[in-house]
């Protein structure tokens, strides 16, 4: 058996303690399947004094996670701290320099900074690796670059946070409005630091700026995704939209059109009995769609330490076993910059207006639609108690987002509707 590979680890979180617990507890097995001994040399993090769940007593700690990048002790340096440049990025470039090979679960960083550092890497002869840093422990950056790499990929899709998740199940599970539910999430820990990396769309569009680099061979543009987060979904809609067959997800989507690449990161209606509809609590899902393969479905845990480690582990494993694969499934100095698009591809849209409950009022609605060329599918009129005004809900046919667009500027100036009107994207899944 050749030399053990050797790991610095930056990082003793969530994700760091469960790397040294994966490394301490098959540490046989993995030397079995890696074809040579995996041990960790080097840890660092920023509170030596801080109790951990595992023990650390066999391995050097350095202050510095850029003493674990320079070590000459380390062949690949994992960084597990986060954020998108700080001491992350500077380590991890430190590692490249010195020699080092780099797996990551960091994806901010990557997808403010994949190309960059991509390129350094690949000009250095060195490899970084990230399966962690999209869903956890689902393998789809290995789907992509490895199983699917006969393929041509025409749309990347799924439900890549699973705290936003979480809070909109448990909203239609226990009835409870956004408010309530953030907060209970709040309390069990699901809430990154920021939360608005959560609910406000940026983690899962990280994540699908990274997919959308792999699917299409396009430099990793976080800029241009389209994003929107789950602050503003209702009860009230999660109620509605049950009730027409639907369920609210914060969903991904990038697609290449004639006009460029479209990603876009939105809470969407998704049928309640497809795969992405079924999809409940923290839970991730990657839709794949390939020209030769069709569409594939991956699904499991997104977050947490087992999964993450496991993937993680995936990564170490795997350059332990020699195998020195692009960055980004093809050489970063080839890729191109995509045309960013914005979502022009026509769907379906769920409206839910307050209308005055006075003749003539949905006829005025109706003549809003038209003159947005917009067609009607299905429509609901809900009593109400108080009989002032009743809660409408339209489907549509498929239309264009300029087309919605119009609709809901000039909804408001019909004198009919009480508050403001609500729409929400259908993704055909
Ligand atoms: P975490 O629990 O907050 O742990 C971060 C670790 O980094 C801590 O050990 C902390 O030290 C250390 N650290 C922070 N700043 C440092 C500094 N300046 N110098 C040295 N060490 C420093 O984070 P995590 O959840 O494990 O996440 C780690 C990475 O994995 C992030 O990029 C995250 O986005 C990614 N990720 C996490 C999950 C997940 O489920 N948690 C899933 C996918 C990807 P102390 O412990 O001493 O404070
Ligand atoms: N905050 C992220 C989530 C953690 O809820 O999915 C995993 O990236």
């Amino acid at each position: 058996m050749s030399s053990p590979l050797r790991l610095g680890i930056a990082g003793l979180g969530t994700v760091g303690i469960g790397v040294v617990k994966i490394v301490q507890k098959h540490a046989e097995l993995l030397a079995r399947r890696s074809g040579r001994s995996v041990a960790i040399t080097a840890v660092s993090a920023r509170d030596r004094m801080k109790n951990r769940d595992a023990d650390l007593s066999p391995y050097r700690w350095e202050e510095d996670p850029m003493a674990v990048a320079r070590a000459e002790d380390v062949d690949v340096y994992v960084e597990l701290i986060g954020g998108e440049g700080g001491v992350a990025k500077a380590s991890i470039e430190a590692a490249l320099r010195a020699g080092k090979d780099v797996v990551t679960a960091n994806k901010a960083l990557l997808a403010m900074h994949g190309q960059e550092l991509a390129e350094l890497a690949e000009s250095l002869g060195r490899v970084i690796r990230f399966e962690a840093a999209v869903a956890g422990g689902i393998p789809v950056i290995k789907t992509m670059t490895e199983s699917l790499a006969g393929n041509g990929i025409t749309r990347v899709m799924g439900v890549m946070n699973g705290t936003c998740n979480y809070i909109l199940t448990r909203m239609e599970s226990a009835g409870l409005p956004y408010d309530a539910v953030f907060e209970e999430a709040r309390q069990l820990g699901y809430l990154e630091a920021d939360p608005t990396l959560d609910v406000g769309g940026i983690d899962a569009g990280h994540k699908l700026a990274i997919l959308s680099s792999i699917a299409f061979g396009t430099r990793v543009n976080f800029d241009a995704v389209e994003i929107e987060g789950i602050e503003r979904v209702s009860i009230d809609d999660i109620r509605r939209a049950a009730d027409m067959g639907y369920r609210i997800k914060l969903l991904g989507v990038a697609q290449t059109t004639p006009r460029g690449l479209e990603q876009r990161m939105s809470p969407c209606l998704v049928p309640a009995d497809s795969p992405l509809g079924q999809l409940m609590g923290g839970t991730n899902m990657v839709v794949i769609e390939g020209d030769s393969v069709g569409q594939i479905v991956l699904r499991g845990a997104g977050a947490g330490e087992g999964p993450t480690a496991s993937s993680v582990m995936s990564d170490i494993v795997e350059i332990a076993r020699g195998v020195r694969l692009s960055v980004f499934g093809q050489p970063a100095a080839g890729l191109t910059d995509a045309r960013p698009a914005r979502t022009a591809v026509p769907a379906a849209y769920y409206l839910r207006i307050e209308l005055l409950d006075k003749p003539g009022a949905l006829a005025k609605v109706a003549t809003v639609l038209s003159d947005a060329g917009i067609s009607i599918d299905r429509m609901r009129q809900y009593g109400h108690p108080d009989g002032a005004s009743v809660p409408v809900l339209i489907v549509t046919d498929k239309t264009t987002p300029e087309a919605i667009d119009f609709a809901i500027e000039a909804l408001p100036k019909t004198g009919v509707l009480v508050g403001e009107p609500v729409e929400l994207r259908i993704e055909e899944v």
